[in-house]
């Protein structure tokens, strides 16, 4: 496919997407909200009352009864649902996937020295979602469901051997985003496979005027709790395109398990508005704080020892090594046929171009190493120390 109509559809697709997931997670936090400021009923009313609450928006005031299920007669003639959100967001995601990954550049998919061929990567991955789902969903059916801390923690461990098998698989960056993916998988079935046919089931009762069991309606509360509580991690994973120092550590699958769980106790911390829990805050922050201080420091391998001595390194010779490594995607008119225009608008054909983002390729190509994408113009490690050098001496000059 032209790669110019590859990067529109990307676009579209991106468009419809944080669209859905703005619309998804912002109902889901409405309902956990709402579902945390229920107060009893302060006026009598009727049917199974979960409780009410008042609230301001709009130019007008809503009054909310939340009700655990309904008498026949009691049936609304318009009941609005809330799943085209969560399957707008997965169907468009994995057209991004498509359209990203699974048909654009290897590179982005896998790093130059793996030995897996591209079909079996894009397998891989499709089979990384499925298989999320199954292990989650089985897990929350077996007898463990009972002992909820216990579950968390199965799932913890089974999550962080995701990541770590993902990580040892995929380059890091398609490996935090498959990740967040295969979260993602899991939410939106937890709507397609248990919220919604529970809530229908309990309408079907309802209509046909049976008693109406409510334990599906319990088990749609617990998935969707699990959903909501997945929210900031998965949120994060998707933006983590953006943060290189994180998914090109060398511990990246440890850094994002970090980050996940500050997510979560953040979203402990905003749930609890009363009972603000000490505990919650501080795990969080202990996560958080030690997320940051690996990834901050020195990138590993031999660049660090020669970059430290800084060996005066010729202007001429790192930009041989910018010309050979980088332009091929990074000029005005890359030669890469995959990127009709530089990737990030960033250009380092001209010395200039290149002192401009030097603190930029210095992340990318030497701490991080990053860049070159997939390293598929076969950067070397002795390049990179050069490079450094060079970087490391520029700075000192500024
Ligand atoms: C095969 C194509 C390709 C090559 C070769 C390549 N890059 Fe990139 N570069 C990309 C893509 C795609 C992006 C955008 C995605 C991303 O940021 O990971 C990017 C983004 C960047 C960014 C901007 C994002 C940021 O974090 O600031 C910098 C800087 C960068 N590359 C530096 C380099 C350097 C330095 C080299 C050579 C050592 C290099 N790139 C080689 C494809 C390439």
């Amino acid at each position: 496919m032209p790669p110019l109509l590859l990067e529109w559809l990307s676009a579209i697709a991106r468009w419809i997407h944080v669209l859905a997931a703005i619309l998804w997670i912002g109902d889901s936090f409405l309902f956990m909200w709402m579902d945390s400021s229920l107060e009893p009923p302060r006026k009598p009313r009727q049917g199974a009352v979960a409780g009410e609450l008042w609230m301001v928006h709009s130019g007008g005031f809503y009054e909310v009864v939340k009700r655990r299920s309904l008498r026949p007669e009691e049936m609304p003639p318009n009941l609005h649902w809330f799943k085209w959100q969560a399957y707008t967001t997965w169907i468009s995601g994995v057209f991004l996937l498509l359209v990203v990954y699974w048909l654009g550049d290897r590179a982005l998919l896998l790093e130059s020295g793996s030995r897996l061929p591209y079909g079996a990567a894009v397998a891989v991955s499709i089979g990384a979602l499925l298989a999320g789902w199954v292990v989650y969903d089985a897990a929350c059916r077996s007898p463990l469901a009972r002992r909820p801390a216990l579950l968390a923690i199965v799932l913890s461990l089974a999550l962080a051997a995701a990541v770590f098998g993902l990580t040892s698989v995929f380059g890091a960056r398609a490996a935090w985003l498959l990740t967040g993916s295969m979260l993602g998988t899991i939410m939106v079935s937890n709507v397609a496979h248990v919220i919604i046919p529970g809530q229908r089931k309990m309408l079907a009762q309802t209509r046909a005027g049976e008693p109406v069991d409510t334990a599906p309606g319990v088990l749609a509360k617990r998935r969707s709790t699990h959903n909501h509580y997945l929210t900031l991690p998965v949120l994060f994973m998707m933006l983590s395109q953006h943060f290189p120092s994180g998914y090109g550590h060398p511990l990246g699958w440890l850094v994002l398990l970090l980050i996940s769980g500050a997510g979560v106790a953040l979203k402990y911390v905003m749930n609890a508005r009363t009972r603000s829990d000490w505990r919650a805050v501080t795990a969080g922050s202990i996560a958080l704080i030690a997320a940051i201080v690996l990834t901050a420091r020195p990138g590993v391998g031999p660049a660090s020892a020669s970059v430290a001595l800084a060996i005066p390194v010729p202007d001429e010779q790192a930009f041989a090594i910018v010309e050979r490594r980088c332009t091929t995607c990074h000029s005005d008119h890359p030669s890469n046929p995959s990127f009709p225009e530089a990737p990030s608008g960033v250009k380092l054909d001209t010395p200039e171009r290149l002192r401009a983002m030097s603190t930029r390729v210095w992340v990318r190509a030497v701490e991080t190493r990053t860049m070159p994408l997939g390293n598929l113009t076969g950067m070397s490690d002795a390049e990179r120390d050069t490079l450094g050098a060079w970087l490391v001496a520029l700075r000192r000059t500024h």
